[in-house]
């Protein structure tokens, strides 16, 4: 990685490692703690976690730690996310299913605590800061807003899990933040209200555990951890001493984040001033507040220069409102934790760049909502019967220069032979390109290309000789009650676009006022709650399947692929 690396939690590192974590339990219940604690304000605090990572999907998971998409985390895994650069790991934990009793003492189990510990200790061996919460009970158990929510239940057993977790995390160094509890839903301002009533009950609690809680960093938290309802209703506790920030969460624009209806595309200005607007709005509200985002992310099955564009200005921009983050990661995300190795290395080194300020050059590619077809230069695409030609691929060079393109484990390209720089176009020469590419060639990826620049993260550019996909069937019935998976013969790219699911009498089979975006997102549907895709097949959700059937009109699926272009697609019909 390019970052700049900063030496400053060597010291709190070190003092971590010096001093054995020994406590014993008073007979009050409050933990008392051997050695020193090295306070620290949650201004530095908040500075010096920046970046960080979040282990998802993991002690967070329901009913326990290896229940969904992750095995049981490992040291190594905290290795890997020191080496890469990170500066703390956010470790959420749900205790939901950890009760071994009920009211008044709501007991966790021991063991569940001693997991939770260790699994701090891991992250701390590695001089990495830990930020860790009580998680998905928000929704299993403390949900202010369900309908006939017990208040007194869920503040009695919010208390009563935040002594504990207190007693048994007391005596950790000054690296470790406690977060009261993550996402908690809110509605109305009087939501709002009782989540400060929450926050106020997790510092008391954290007085009656003991231990050096009471000087310890909090990250505080309002309404669904929402930049906006944090800022309509979140009050700063009184009479606590803790060192406190606030914390909240980020993945806006939804749509793009999360693969809905076609938004394959960002960049554009009002996109841009979208998240400025945000980051400004909670800024404005907390001037002299520490800010941490605790959990943002993009898809990593998105066109890579709209991931990539997208990471670098909300990063940067965070920075500008002086604001630390914490990348989401659900073990399907950034780290592939089982290899030990990042599947967009381009995008951690762009993200590690802008914290620390300094300007990447980035692909460009289409950044127009109303665009027809969607262009990127991270790809070099040739389509099968094509003659190979000059091909470009544009950079916003954000002030730098482009220094030199290489084939990735390969040879140093040469200018001009293989290529010519205009400010920020490179143009790949047929000659070059006919080493890889032909009318002929066998559809897939041909090459990866790392381009260079006098400052900020490299580019990729990935040479793809592409043709039309094809579906090993083209029609069936719709039968309700289970996902539908269609055989694929991929020619380009592993990668599904988009899919648009039109009835054949016109009406859109989801969300028909998708009609007012623009043409790569009518009538699109939604990533994973609607369509997929894996290995050799496409699929239809189940929610998709039986919407056909209780429409009871004939729907065309239309799988778009990249690039997004006309005729890159093709359909699969649902009868009734
Ligand atoms: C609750 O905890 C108190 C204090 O430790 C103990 O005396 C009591 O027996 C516990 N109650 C139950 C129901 O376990
Ligand atoms: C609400 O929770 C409290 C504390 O756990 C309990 O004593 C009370 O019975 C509960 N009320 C209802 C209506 O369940
Ligand atoms: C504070 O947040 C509220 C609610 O989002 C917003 O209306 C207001 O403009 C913000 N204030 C500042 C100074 O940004
Ligand atoms: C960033 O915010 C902290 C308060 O959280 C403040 O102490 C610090 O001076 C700010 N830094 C800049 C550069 O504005
Ligand atoms: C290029 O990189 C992508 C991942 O970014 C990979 O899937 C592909 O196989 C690579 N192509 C070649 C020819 O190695
Ligand atoms: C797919 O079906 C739509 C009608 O829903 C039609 O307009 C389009 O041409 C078809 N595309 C292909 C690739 O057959």
């Amino acid at each position: 990685m390019k970052s700049a690396l900063t030496t400053w939690s060597l010291g709190l590192v070190l003092f971590h490692q010096s001093f054995a974590q020994r406590s014993l339990l008073r007979t009050n219940g409050a933990v008392a703690c051997d050695g020193e604690f090295s306070p620290i304000s949650a201004a530095d605090y908040i500075a010096a976690i920046n970046p960080g990572w979040n282990l998802g999907n993991t002690l967070d998971a329901v009913p326990n730690e290896g229940s969904w998409n992750n095995p049981p985390v490992v040291a190594s895994t905290f290795e890997d996310v020191k080496a890469a650069g990170f500066k703390s790991v956010r470790i959420p934990v749900t205790y939901a299913d950890h009760f071994t009793s009920g009211s008044p003492n709501w007991t966790i189990d021991p063991a569940w605590l001693q997991r939770v510990s260790d699994v701090v200790d891991m992250a701390l061996d590695n001089g990495l800061f830990v930020v860790t919460n009580l998680h998905h009970d928000s929704w299993e158990w403390a949900d202010v807003t369900a309908s006939g929510a017990n208040l007194t239940m869920i503040e009695e057993k919010f208390y009563r899990s935040w002594v504990q977790i207190g007693e048994k995390l007391g005596c950790k160094s000054s690296l470790v933040a406690l977060e009261p509890i993550n996402e908690p839903p809110a509605n109305t301002a009087e939501d709002g209200t009782e989540l400060n009533k929450i926050n106020d009950l997790f510092l008391q609690a954290l007085v009656e555990s003991g231990g050096f809680n009471t000087q310890r960093v909090v990250t505080l938290v309002g309404g669904s951890m929402d930049s906006i309802k944090t800022s309509q209703w979140f009050k700063a506790p009184t009479g606590y001493s803790n060192p406190w920030a606030v914390q909240y969460h980020y993945y806006s624009p939804y749509d793009f984040i999360f693969q809905a209806w076609g938004k394959t595309v960002w960049g554009s200005e009002a996109d841009k001033a979208a998240i400025e607007a945000d980051f400004a709005n909670i800024r404005g509200n907390f001037t002299d507040i520490p800010l941490v985002i605790g959990e943002f992310e993009v898809n990593t099955l998105l066109e890579p220069a709209a991931r990539r564009k997208y990471i670098d200005f909300a990063v940067r921009t965070a920075r500008k409102y002086n604001t630390s983050v914490i990348l989401w990661d659900n073990g399907d995300g950034a780290l592939d934790r089982a290899t030990h190795t990042w599947r967009d290395p381009i995008l951690m080194d762009i993200m590690f760049n802008a914290v620390n300020g300094v300007s990447n050059s980035l692909s460009d590619a289409t950044t127009d909502a109303s665009a027809v077809e969607q262009l990127s230069s991270a790809y070099l695409f040739h389509k099968v019967g094509d003659d190979v030609t000059d091909q470009t691929a544009t950079f916003l060079l954000n002030g730098n220069k482009i220094e030199s393109v290489k084939v990735v484990d390969g040879a140093v390209l040469s200018s001009p032979k293989d290529y010519s720089i205009s400010d920020g176009t490179l143009t790949f020469k047929k000659a070059f390109l006919s080493t890889y590419l032909s009318p002929t060639a066998v559809p897939g990826s041909k090459a990866n290309l790392t381009v260079t620049f006098s400052a900020g993260a490299d580019a990729s550019v990935e040479i793809v000789q592409w043709d039309v996909p094809t579906l090993g069937a083209t029609t069936s019935q719709a039968i309700p009650g289970s996902d539908l998976l269609i055989p694929i013969t991929w020619k380009g790219l592993y990668k599904l676009a988009a899919v648009k699911m039109l009835r054949d009498d016109g009406i859109y089979l989801f969300d028909d006022w998708t009609q007012w975006l623009g043409p790569l997102q009518q009538a699109r549907g939604t990533y994973s709650g609607q369509w997929d895709r894996g290995g050799a097949h496409v699929t239809i959700k189940e929610a998709a399947v039986s919407q056909v059937v209780s429409g009871k009109v004939p729907t065309t699926f239309t799988f778009e692929f990249y690039p997004r272009v006309a005729g890159n697609a093709v359909n699969y019909t649902l009868t009734v």
